[in-house]
Order: structure tokens, then C-alpha cells, then sequence
């Protein structure tokens, strides 16, 4: 059963977004990177769904996010927008596709469109992209920002600690946000820092703020599915909940069917033809 209400269902776009932060109403936002998740996402009352680059991690194996191609985005990304009803559907640009190269930004982020039908893409970064950010936007394709802990730039920061806890970085970090907000960015994802600068961030830009290990003062929240669900052992910081334990379920499941197959309990009288 759901505990959705069905009825009241409106198609998620930028202007509901923004009309979310104006009204106070939080935005639920959940990673995914297939038409089968995305479905059941979607079902569930999601408003934003990310096809995260974060697939290099949980959907292939990667020990970062920067080995992922656009090609394998644009594989994700398509099943997600099929499956995706409801939801607004953003796809990161993957490392390499845009930083330092407004043209090849533009093309990256027309790729995503033109091939996934999802309706934004995201982008990690402040100033140093703002010109990749402008010609991307120029296109009439919406931009989410992403600040604080970037991972596509893991190797300059030594690692996936918390962002921005100094004054210096702190304010680098408003600047930027201002930033995006002025050139019309639809949304800013902020992980990873003190949840007094993402709050101060939130309440000081138009666009909506969705946090991510960034306290509960933004206008929305992230996750990545299968660390949610429990279907990822391994991680847990601090900043995530865990709402299930999928990993056992389906382990425990596959046993179940393992033990029928091989007792030839699998397939019964009434399950062939
Ligand atoms: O790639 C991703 O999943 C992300 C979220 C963690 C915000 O960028």
C-alpha cells in the first residue's frame, strides 16, 4: 500500500520546484539508474530524480566517479525517463565532459537531452565552470549546481572528507552558490558541509537547495537508492539512514531459490507448461 496521496500528483518541473522552496514544502530527491527503480521511485512520491554519476560506484564498480563515460550516463539515463512518470529527471555530466571546455560542455549536456528525455542535467562546480554553465543554460537546458564535496574532484581534495568547515572555503562556497542562483540555475545540491553554512546558503539563494549530508535547513534532501535501501553494505556515514535492508532480503531470497533449483522444488506442476 502506498502511503502516497495519488490524487494530488502534479508533473514535477522547475517552476513546482521553485514553487516548493516558496511554499516551504520539502522536495524529496532520490538517485536512480534503471527504468525498474526509477518506476518504483516515481510510484513512490519522489518529486526529483538523479541519474548520479554515482553510477560508476554502485552500478559499476568504480572506486570514483571519474572513470564513467557519457555513453554509460546516457545508457542509465534513458531507462530512468522511461520509468519516471512523475518526477523531474537530472542527469550529471560526468568528469571530462565539461570542465574547462564551454563547447564541449554544451555538446555533452545536448547528448543527455536529445537522447534520454530527461529535463536537466547537473554539474559540479562554482566559478571555475561558470562559463560551461552559461553556454549549457544559454541552450535553454536547465542546470542544477553542486557544491561543497564534489567527487569528481576527489583527487584535488585527497579524499571525501567534510567541506568547507574553514571561513576561507565557507565563503568561496556562498560566492559560487550566489553565483548559480544569478544565472539560473534551477537547483544547487550541497553535500557534505556544516549544516549552519548549507542552512545560511539555502535561506540566501532562490533556487532551491538540496542537501546531501548538509543538515536539515535546505529545501530538499538526496540520497543515493541502493545505500538507502541497505543494498550497499559497506557505506555508512554518518549523514545516511538507512530505510531498509534490501541486501538481506534479496540474499536471503536468491538462498530460498538456490535451495529450490537444486531440490528440483523449481519449477513446480503448476509452474510450466
Ligand atoms: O552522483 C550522485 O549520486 C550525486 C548525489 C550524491 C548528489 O551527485
Amino acid at each position: 500500500m502506498s502511503t502516497y496521496n495519488e490524487s494530488a500528483r502534479p508533473k514535477v518541473t522547475t517552476s513546482r520546484l521553485m514553487e516548493m522552496k516558496r511554499l516551504g514544502e520539502k522536495i524529496a530527491c532520490i538517485t536512480s539508474y534503471d527504468y525498474t527503480m526509477a518506476g518504483i521511485v516515481d510510484a513512490a512520491g519522489v518529486d526529483l530524480i538523479l541519474v548520479g554519476d554515482s553510477a560508476a560506484n554502485v552500478m559499476m564498480g568504480y572506486d570514483t566517479t571519474l572513470p564513467i563515460t557519457i555513453d554509460d550516463m546516457i545508457t542509465f539515463a534513458k531507462g530512468v525517463a522511461r520509468g519516471a512518470k512523475r518526477a523531474f529527471v537530472v542527469v550529471d555530466l560526468p568528469f571530462g565532459y565539461y570542465q574547462g571546455n564551454p563547447e564541449l560542455a554544451l555538446a555533452s549536456a545536448v547528448r543527455i537531452m536529445k537522447e534520454t528525455g530527461a529535463e536537466g542535467v547537473k554539474m559540479e562546480g562554482g566559478s571555475e565552470i561558470r562559463e560551461s554553465i552559461a553556454r549549457i543554460l544559454s541552450a535553454g537546458i536547465p542546470v542544477c549546481g553542486h557544491l561543497g564535496l564534489t567527487p569528481q574532484s576527489v583527487n584535488k581534495f585527497g579524499g571525501y572528507g567534510v567541506r568547507a568547515k574553514g571561513d576561507e572555503e565557507a565563503q568561496r562556497l556562498i560566492d559560487d552558490a550566489k553565483m548559480l542562483d544569478q544565472m539560473g540555475c534551477f537547483a544547487i545540491v550541497l553535500e557534505k558541509i556544516p549544516a549552519a553554512l548549507a542552512t545560511k546558503v539555502t535561506a540566501e539563494v532562490s533556487a532551491p537547495v538540496i542537501g546531501i549530508g548538509a543538515g536539515s535547513g535546505t529545501d530538499g534532501q538526496i540520497l543515493v537508492i541502493q545505500d538507502m535501501l541497505g543494498m550497499n553494505r559497506g557505506f555508512s556515514p554518518k549523514f545516511m539512514r538507512r530505510y531498509g535492508d534490501l541486501a538481506d532480503v534479496m540474499e536471503k531470497s536468491l538462498n530460498r531459490y538456490v535451495t529450490d533449483v537444486k531440490a528440483v522444488d523449481f519449477p513446480n506442476a503448476s509452474e510450466q507448461y
